[in-house]
């Protein structure tokens, strides 16, 4: 099941009415019933206005205004060669033939069962075996995906074999930590790890292409899809998106357990107004030439097979329909070389944004404006052969999206074999298989982070004392596998609870405490939270009470982040703060486990509670991760990926901030603050601290070469990220207050010292102007150096262009 809309187009008479409903339609579309029905009557009364509207703005839809800053280059790519085997297939193409290669459904019915009769599972198999359609999404398994492509291959005019897509976004069914946490490690090779075993699996199931990694750059914590990218800065967010491509694609997309990879959602997803998932994002050109775009340039430079779009608009065009960004950045500017594919349905929502006046129009934009694939719209399908014939897409625009498609298909191997990923034996010895099982649990233990320790109540030990460990979260197995597991099945994760049990040494208890959670867990429903019911702390309070040391495993469900799952509090969830609280009242000697898919607001536990712990949602063996941190058999190594803020009032929040004139403070009330809180976070972005101690020492800047001692100064062996951050003090266009351009993770045995370095480059120094280019300007910088950006070890240097560095 995917986390999706479907576009259901109902026609009325010429035109066309749009209507959203979740994508799991039969489960749904039944659930939804009368509401459905009413949405339905609705939007037929204000048919005739938005007929007008449509009317109104048709003539103006396609008049842009194309940006002339940037160089254009070519944005179609040429033939391979000219004997190539994609070549010789378009040679020999009709165009409904070409359109349907641009057409992707999701998986629709049993396919080893009989063949479906009628309605819209016919149409599907029908279109499957007449040619009609280039790719799936969201089927399972190798006979799954074996019996269906046999229905292509064997039937279709030139039995061009499918490409299978899903979303296996931090695993398929062997998960890893959520993306986001996976970012908190900030360890590249094992970030690149994790995603070759989310390539080996999913490969043997017979997936051959995953809609990851998202490279989104967000600075809202309401914004629920941050648990899928790697947070708030462009830096570090495209050294992780190269990583992660890496970790797909391996060297070879073409071999056996290497999947093509997908940017996505290109672009500013994750700039969306006031966090709301798929409202409007308004942003200056800085802001995307500087803090959105350079993660994904980063996947191009590291050869990404194909990208997404978006579902939101920017600035007034929905990304879909952004010719400017498709066309003249990506595939000009840029020279993608790959496949871009529509998000879920965007090509429709074009409609509903205001941008198209039907499905026609929508599918015309989208053709134009450089979207390949059309992914479940079912417009390009219905539309495109009679608009190339009325010639308003170009047929060299189909040409091009069709080779880049078939070209994908060749690179990954299904030209040679479309049956090679599809071997129920590999499936059965890969999923689940035991390295890959420990894989997950290495990338996790390196995701969680130490908030703080003051009176070192970690690392545990093993002296009989008596250890209370609460909470619904501490027992939960299926909360921790996050929420995009949409392949991996229900309660898989092992608990908090059953990791700690299987520790001996100490007594542990288990209390359930307050219920937070209700109703049923499924990636396409809201959950339920109890606010009501304090039923459960009181047994949690009686244990505490007679226990020595209490470890409260509070948070949220997996479910209460990811796609469509903003929130505007940014509170532990239900009465779990009351609970907290309580607790605290007979026992101080508090663990505080956070279990989460975005930075919360917890300003009293930052202040009350001693020791907190950062654990994400860190997929099938959090339980373990977390208690061998607990325990210190890991001594914790992560650096937060995004600033924590204190009070949801102050987000966005961000390191990278601009000084503004008035940075203050200031006297009067003349700054730029709030009257009633801080401008301070929580947590620092690169916060994050381990159960030893690192010194810096020895800083200096000589030339262009930047080098620091750091001492492994406390009783642990460890691992450090050593963090570099630049200001550029004055620039023709401002530059933020602080920006990571550098960092490297050590590891210390217990009194050993290192000394890490860095070079200060124009690829460091530089900034892009308003325009889009590159610019490297003469001046003073400070640069700095430590454990977190609140790092106050700085020095000047100063960029003369007379001595231009390298
Ligand atoms: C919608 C999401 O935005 C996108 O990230 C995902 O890949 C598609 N659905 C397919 O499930």
């Amino acid at each position: 099941m995917t986390a999706d809309q479907e576009i259901v187009v109902i026609q009325v008479s010429r035109h066309f009415v749009i209507l959203t409903i979740f994508e799991n339609q039969f489960l749904v579309y039944k659930k939804l019933g009368n509401k459905l029905q009413e949405m339905k009557n609705q939007i037929l009364l204000l048919l005739p206005v938005m007929l007008l509207l449509s009317c109104v703005s048709s003539k103006t839809v396609n008049d842009k205004v194309e940006p002339i800053t940037l160089d254009s280059k070519v944005d179609m790519i040429e033939p391979v060669t000219s004997d190539s085997r994609v070549d010789a297939l378009l040679k020999k193409m009709t165009l409904e033939q070409k359109i349907g290669q641009m057409n992707q459904y999701t998986g629709f019915f049993d396919i080893t069962g009989p063949a479906p009769e009628d309605g819209d599972t016919k149409v599907k198999y029908d279109q499957i075996k007449n040619g009609l359609v280039g790719s799936m999404l969201n089927v399972h398994g190798a006979e799954q995906v074996r019996a269906l492509q046999k229905l292509a291959v064997e039937n279709s005019p030139h039995g061009i074999p499918m490409i299978f897509a899903n979303d296996v976004v931090h695993g398929y069914k062997t998960l890893s930590p959520i993306p986001l946490a996976e970012a908190a490690s900030w360890d590249l090779e094992a970030i690149e790890n994790s995603a070759r075993i989310a390539a080996i699996e999913a490969s043997a199931v017979g997936i051959n292409w995953t809609f990851a990694p998202m490279v989104d750059i967000s600075r809202d914590a309401r914004w629920g899809r941050v648990m899928e990218g790697g947070g708030e800065d462009p830096f570090l967010g495209s050294k992780i998106a190269a990583a992660r491509v890496k970790g797909f694609q391996g060297d070879d997309l073409s071999a056996i357990n290497t999947i093509a990879a997908c940017t996505k959602h290109f672009a500013a997803y994750g700039f969306a107004e006031s966090g709301k998932d798929y409202n409007t994002t308004d942003i200056g050109t800085s802001t995307l030439y500087n803090v959105v775009l350079p993660p994904f340039k980063a996947t191009v430079d590291a050869d990404v097979a194909t990208f997404m779009n978006s579902f939101n608009e920017l600035n007034g065009i929905p990304a879909t329909g952004d010719k400017y960004l498709q066309r003249t950045i990506l595939k000009g500017e840029w020279g993608f070389k790959g496949m871009m594919v529509s998000d879920w349905g965007s090509i429709g929502e074009m409609i509903p944004h205001g941008f198209a006046k039907d499905g026609k129009q929508a599918a015309v934009i989208a053709a134009n404006a450089g979207c390949d694939m059309d992914m479940e719209s079912r417009l390009y399908i219905q539309h495109l052969k009679k608009a190339v014939e009325e010639g308003n897409v170009d047929m060299k625009h189909i040409d091009d999206a069709v080779r880049r498609i078939l070209q994908l298909k060749e690179n990954v191997g299904l030209f040679d074999d479309p049956y090679k990923y599809c071997d129920a034996q590999r499936e059965k010895e890969m999923v689940y298989n035991e390295v890959l099982m420990d894989g997950v649990l290495h990338m996790a233990k390196k995701s969680i982070v130490l908030l703080k320790n003051e009176s070192k109540l970690l690392p545990l030990e093993s002296s009989d004392k008596k250890i209370a460990l609460i909470g619904e979260l501490a027992a939960d197995k299926n909360g921790p596998l996050g929420n995009w597991r949409v392949s991996s099945d229900d309660n898989t994760a092992v608990s908090v609870k059953e990791a700690i049990e299987a520790r001996t040494g100490n007594e542990i208890t288990y209390e359930h405490g307050v219920k937070i959670f209700y109703g049923e867990q499924h990636f396409v429903q809201e959950l339920g939270v109890n606010n009501d019911d304090p039923a459960g702390i009181s047994n949690a309070v009686a244990l505490a009470k007679k226990s020595d040391v209490v470890i409260m495993v509070l948070g949220e469900h997996g479910l209460q982040s990811g796609e469509g799952r903003s929130r505007a509090d940014l509170g532990l969830p239900g009465l779990q703060q009351e609970m907290l609280e309580a607790v605290y009242e007979v026992n101080k000697n508090i663990i505080l486990v956070l279990m989460n898919g975005r930075p919360l607001a917890i300003p009293w536990a930052a202040e009350n509670v001693p020791t907190i712990l950062e654990a994400w949602q860190l997929g099938t063996r959090s339980g373990d991760a977390i208690a061998s941190v607990l325990y210190g058999e890991y001594n914790p190594s992560g650096k937060l990926p995004m600033t924590f803020p204190r009070d949801v009032g102050q987000v966005p929040i961000y390191y990278n901030h601009k000084s503004t004139g008035r940075p203050g403070p200031a006297p009067l009330v003349f700054w730029s603050h709030y009257n009633d809180m801080t401008n301070e976070p929580l947590f620092v972005f690169g916060h994050g601290e381990s159960y030893t101690t690192f010194d810096y020492s020895n800083f200096s800047i000589t030339g262009n070469q930047v080098s620091v001692k750091v001492t492994n100064s406390g009783d642990y062996d460890g691992e450090e990220v050593v963090q570099l951050y630049i200001r550029d003090k004055f620039a023709s266009v401002v530059r933020p207050i602080k920006e990571l351009k550098g960092f490297e993770k050590i590891f210390l045995a217990k009194g050993d010292s290192k000394t890490v370095n860095f070079t200060l480059t124009d690829e460091l120094l530089g900034f892009y102007d308003n325009q889009g280019k590159y610019v490297v300007e003469d001046g003073e910088f400070d640069i700095m150096v430590g454990g977190s950006s609140a790092t106050e070890l700085s020095a000047e240097f100063v960029l003369n262009n007379q001595k231009k560095i390298p």
